[in-house]
């Protein structure tokens, strides 16, 4: 295997992280313990990405899709945020990573949007990675509320720029790199808009497996592509 060149890094990596459930139930444990040692993973990949110098790191954790799911398990996911979120301050604060949230707030419980805002607050003079925590998000849905606020400020014409300017968080650019876990080959409404030129890589591993390791298997796999942009060589 080769190694990863520091002067070509993927400057934003977005990560379906997936396979939770079946992790647990190979081991015939709840649904929700998969999710709390994928968890573990969320924090190796993401301590990884920040050793390396990754700029920014997305990370799908609730779709806005997911509350199909049941009750408990939607329960479960949004406490493990509360938790979560701001316990791993000295982590961030180690490793210099800035914490900020898309996704849509309306219809999230108070006490997550307490957490995320003050988690952003408590991180936001960081200076390393950004780790961007897509939580109620669909791509969907963040083309849309974009395009709702346009109207509302009166504008009538939209190109991209002004889109892209309307997003949860304008400053994180396109996604160079977008990973799904778990053997799954599709997008599921994840960054549709700012994948338009992303290299997909996807990894039967389910995600409570992945370690920093598996992290940088995929950036080599990355800096082994030719990116073209439509032109040609
Ligand atoms: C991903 O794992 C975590 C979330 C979507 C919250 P899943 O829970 O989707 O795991 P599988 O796909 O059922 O194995
Ligand atoms: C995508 O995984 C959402 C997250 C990882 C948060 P899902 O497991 O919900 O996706 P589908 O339903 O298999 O497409
Ligand atoms: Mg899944």
């Amino acid at each position: 295997m080769g190694t990863i060149d520091p002067a070509r890094l993927p400057k934003h990596i977005g990560i379906i992280m997936d396979g939770n459930g079946r992790w647990a139930r190979m081991r015939n444990l709840q649904r929700t313990a998969g999710h709390k040692e994928g968890l573990k993973s969320a924090k190796a990949v993401i301590g990884r990405a920040a050793e390396l110098g990754i700029q920014y790191v997305t990370l799908f954790t609730f779709s806005t899709e997911n509350w199909r799911r049941s009750q408990d398990e939607v329960k479960f996911l949004f406490n493990l945020i509360n938790v979560y979120l701001r316990k791993e301050m000295d982590f961030y604060r180690k490793h210099k990573i800035r914490v900020i949230h898309t996704g849509n707030t309306e219809n999230l419980p108070e006490q997550v949007r307490k957490e995320l805002m003050s988690v952003r607050d408590d991180t936001a003079d960081f200076p390393g990675l950004t780790v961007n925590i897509a939580i109620n998000y669909g791509s969907r849905d963040q083309i849309l509320r974009a395009i709702s606020r346009l109207f509302e400020n009166g504008q009538k014409m939209v190109d991209e720029k002004t889109l892209r300017s309307c997003f949860d968080n304008p400053e994180v650019p396109d996604a160079d790199l977008v990973i799904r876990t778990a053997g799954e080959k599709r997008l599921s409404n994840f960054l549709l808009w700012e994948s338009a030129y992303a290299e997909l890589y996807f990894s039967e591993k389910l995600w409570p497996d992945w370690t920093g390791d598996d992290l940088d298997t995929a950036i080599i796999d990355y800096q082994g592509r030719t990116r073209r942009y439509g032109g040609a060589e």
